[in-house]
Parts: C-alpha cells; structure tokens; sequence
C-alpha cells in the first residue's frame, strides 16, 4: 500500500525527483573531493569543522541498505568451512545486535573495546547511553541513572552503554533495556596496576604523594652523592598504607582497580565479597581477557551476532615503551599481595571464560581466531601506513589524550585511500575522545558539556 503510494507520487512528481537526484549526487561529489584531500594537509584550527569532514557518513544510508551491503561484502569473505554455512545464513537473517553495556575498566585494553563498540553502534544507528557531563559517569562516584544523558528524541531506548563508570548494576538496569547484554574486560592484575599507577601517578592523590616522596629521596641520594632513584612505584610499594586513604574515593584506583570498577569492595575481603562476586559472574555474559583478547572478541561477537570481519581493530591508547615500569621480584610480590583481591577476580572469570571457551569449542574457537585475524591484517594492512607514532608528530583528530607521566602512541593512516576507506580507517584509529565526542555530537546535534565548576 505504502509502497504503491510512493511510486505513485514519484511518478506524478519525476521532475521534482531528477532535479533532486541531481542535487543530492552534486552534493555528494562535493564531499567526496573534499574528504580527499590528504589528512596531513588540513588546516587543524577548528575541532569542529576538522571532524565533521573526516568522519562524515559517505552517504545517508538506513538499516536496510548498510545490512544489504554488508551480505554482499561478506561472500569475499566466507571460507569453506562447512560450520561458516550456519553463521552466513545467520548473517542474511542478522538482526541488530541486541542492547550492550560494556563496562570499561581502567589500564586493560578497554579503550579498543570501546572503539569497537562506537564503530558497531554508529553502523547500526544505535543510540549510545552517554554521561550528561563529559565522557565518564562522574567517576569515581558509583554510577547512578540520573547520570545519564536524556533519550534523544526519536529514540525509545539506549542501545549501548560502555563510557567509564564505577558499576552499579542496579542502577545501570534501570537505564538500560532488560535483554541488554553485559561485558567487561578485565587483564592480569600486576599489569594492570602496573599501568594504573603509571598513567595516573599525577592524577589518583596515593600515587602523587608517592612520587613526592621518591623526588625527595632521590634528591637526598643526590645530596649525598649518590645516583640510586627509585620509581615512584618501588616507593609506594614500601609501604602503600603511608600513602592511601581509605576513606578518600579519588583514591579508589590506588588499590584493587577492577574490583573498584566492578562496584566490589576493593579494600578488603570480607564475607560478602564471594555473594558479590557471584552475583557480577550472574549479570554478566561475559567477562573478556586481555591476555587472550582475539579469542574473547570471536566469544563476543558470537554473542552479539556480528561477523568476524566487524570484530577488526587496532590498539588503542597504548603507551610508548619508555612509559613500561619494571619491577623486581620483591617488588612484584608487594604488588601482587596489595591488589590481592584483583588477582580473586581475575582468577574467577578467567577459569569462566576458558569453560565458555570449552563450550564454544576450542578448536572452533582457534579456527575462527584465525580468521579474524586475517581480517584484522587486511584492514590494518589497508588503512594503516605507520604505528606507533609519538603525539608530537600526530594531527589533532587523532591524537590521543596524554597524561604527563605516559606517552600515548597513535596511527598514521595511508594517503590514498578513498572516500569510503578514509571513513572506515579514520574511525579505526580514533582516540577515545573524539570519537565519543563525534558520536555525542552525531546524536544531539550539540557538544559535550564539560564539568560545571561551581
Ligand atoms: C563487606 O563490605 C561491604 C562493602 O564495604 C559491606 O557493604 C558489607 O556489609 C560488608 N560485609 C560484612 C559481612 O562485613
């Protein structure tokens, strides 16, 4: 009926329609000239503007023409694996992937989950779940629904939550819709403190009160005539009690980070940190492992009903080298009995995701690892012509944050790519704030607030 109706007015109206195409196809050649221009020779003045170029949509599609797309693109793609057949055939019928909350904890790889999450959630036209202030839900606060931004009009539901947060579950589901799918990431504790302690040393008052006093030591050392320094994170594993407050919640990264971020007690076990943990093990449908990141990605996206070759990345907000502490064995023993509850954690879910793994199939799981990537070698191969480049020598629109005690590496993307393959690498490679401002941006038609300083 509907469709009768519309050819019908089409046909009545065909002047009006060429005219239209016509316009809509000059409109689009303007772009696409545009968004050819090599990167590196834009003008980096204005944020704004720079971004909407780089990250424009290549064209106005809907659900159904990126999902036809999509099935044609796949066929390159399928191998002739007899157990690819159900997943292709899955994939005609796909449906949009259902709601997600992913809670990113801090120092694991969560920033290229993120990613992942912004690049699937922008193909779907999924409407993000973001803070009302900035991009985290006001941590470390534990995270409440009032600090969630408002539904966008047009929207009946948030499709995916996954800014930093300290959990609250009950909180988290009265924001999000009842079928929602809950992930989290969490990576072998020693170095993930390791990584905490390095990125926020100026930032979590524990670990600045620690570098005060290694400066003072070494100066002491220094006064009498000795070069021996040691890191800031030696001294703070002396004696961590002499620099963190218990009571104060800005430190609450300074002992136990997962657990912190999970919404556990992160100061000391207790009897009810095993209920508490069971009930995270009951909320959550997966909990990935930094150490075994491929393999959690195909884990997810089975979970999630996506293809392997939506699953591509690269890393994201990884430090340089230099920026790596290392520890002696004393030292690493203090960390490990300082975040003993982490190490609980981490334990606990890696022993659920290899018995996932078990139920998924190894071997289907090593094959299909595999695949993706093979998938991700392409498209870096495609997109990426220089990794590991110091910020210095990066553009604005993909730099990433840097904190003064951590050097943040980022990508250089090839010169001649086309139009389509600008917009695909450009969101590959974009850092954590862009990319959530772009997308803030895409769904409100306004920029992010920033904090109100009272
Ligand atoms: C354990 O700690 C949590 C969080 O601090 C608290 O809510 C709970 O009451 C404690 N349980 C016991 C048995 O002390």
């Amino acid at each position: 009926m509907t469709l009768w109706w519309v050819s019908h007015r089409l046909w009545r109206h065909r002047v009006t329609g060429l005219l239209v195409t016509l316009a809509v196809t000059l409109l689009l050649m303007l772009l696409a000239t545009q968004s050819l221009q090599p990167l590196s020779q834009k003008p980096v003045v204005e944020k704004r503007t720079e971004h909407d170029k780089a990250l424009i949509r290549p064209k106005p599609t809907s659900h159904k023409e990126e999902r036809s797309r999509r099935k044609g693109g796949e066929s390159s793609t399928t191998t002739d694996s007899p157990e690819d057949s159900p997943a292709s055939t899955a994939e005609r019928m796909r449906r949009p992937p259902p709601p997600i909350v992913f809670l990113k904890t801090h120092k694991t790889g969560s920033s290229t989950v993120q990613n992942l999450l912004f690049r699937l959630g922008e193909r779907e036209q999924a409407t993000f779940a973001f803070p009302y202030y900035t991009y985290q839900f006001s941590y470390p606060d534990r995270f409440r629904a009032e600090f969630v931004d408002e539904l966008p009009e047009g929207s009946s539901q948030f499709h995916i939550l996954c800014s930093h947060m300290r959990l609250d579950l009950a909180q988290v589901r009265q924001v999000m819709p009842q079928n929602t799918v809950y992930i989290t990431l969490l990576r072998e504790p020693l170095r993930t403190f390791e990584a905490v302690f390095n990125y926020y040393t100026s930032t979590v008052p524990a670990f600045i009160k620690a570098q005060k006093a290694a400066d003072a030591a070494a100066q002491a050392a220094a006064a009498a005539g000795s070069l021996k320094r040691k890191s800031a994170l030696t001294i703070f594993l002396e004696d961590p009690e002499a620099y963190w407050d218990p009571k104060d919640i800005t430190d609450g990264l300074a002992k136990n980070p997962m657990c912190f971020d999970m919404g556990l007690n992160s100061q000391q076990w207790n009897r009810s940190w095993p209920g508490d943990l069971a009930r995270l093990e009951e909320a959550f449908h997966l909990v990935m492992i930094a150490e075994h990141f491929d393999e959690s990605l195909v884990l997810l996206g089975a979970l999630l009903g996506v293809p392997l070759e939506e699953l591509v990345y690269v890393r994201l907000n990884v430090r340089s080298e230099l920026s790596v502490a290392t520890l002696d064995q004393a030292g690493k023993e203090k960390l490990s009995a300082w975040n003993a509850l982490d190490t609980l954690l981490y334990d606990f879910f890696l022993q659920l995701f290899w018995e996932k793994a078990d139920m998924y199939g190894r071997q289907r799981l090593s094959r299909e690892v595999a695949q993706l990537r093979r998938a991700t070698e392409r498209v870096r191969k495609m997109c990426v012509a220089r990794e590991g480049v110091p910020p210095g020598e990066l553009e604005d629109l993909v730099r990433p944050w840097q904190t003064n005690t951590a050097t943040i590496m980022g990508y250089q993307l090839r010169t001649n790519l086309n139009q389509r393959e600008q917009g695909f690498c450009v969101r590959l490679v974009l850092p954590e704030l862009q990319y959530h401002s772009h997308l803030y941006f895409q769904q409100y038609g306004r920029d992010m607030r920033s904090v109100p300083t009272d």
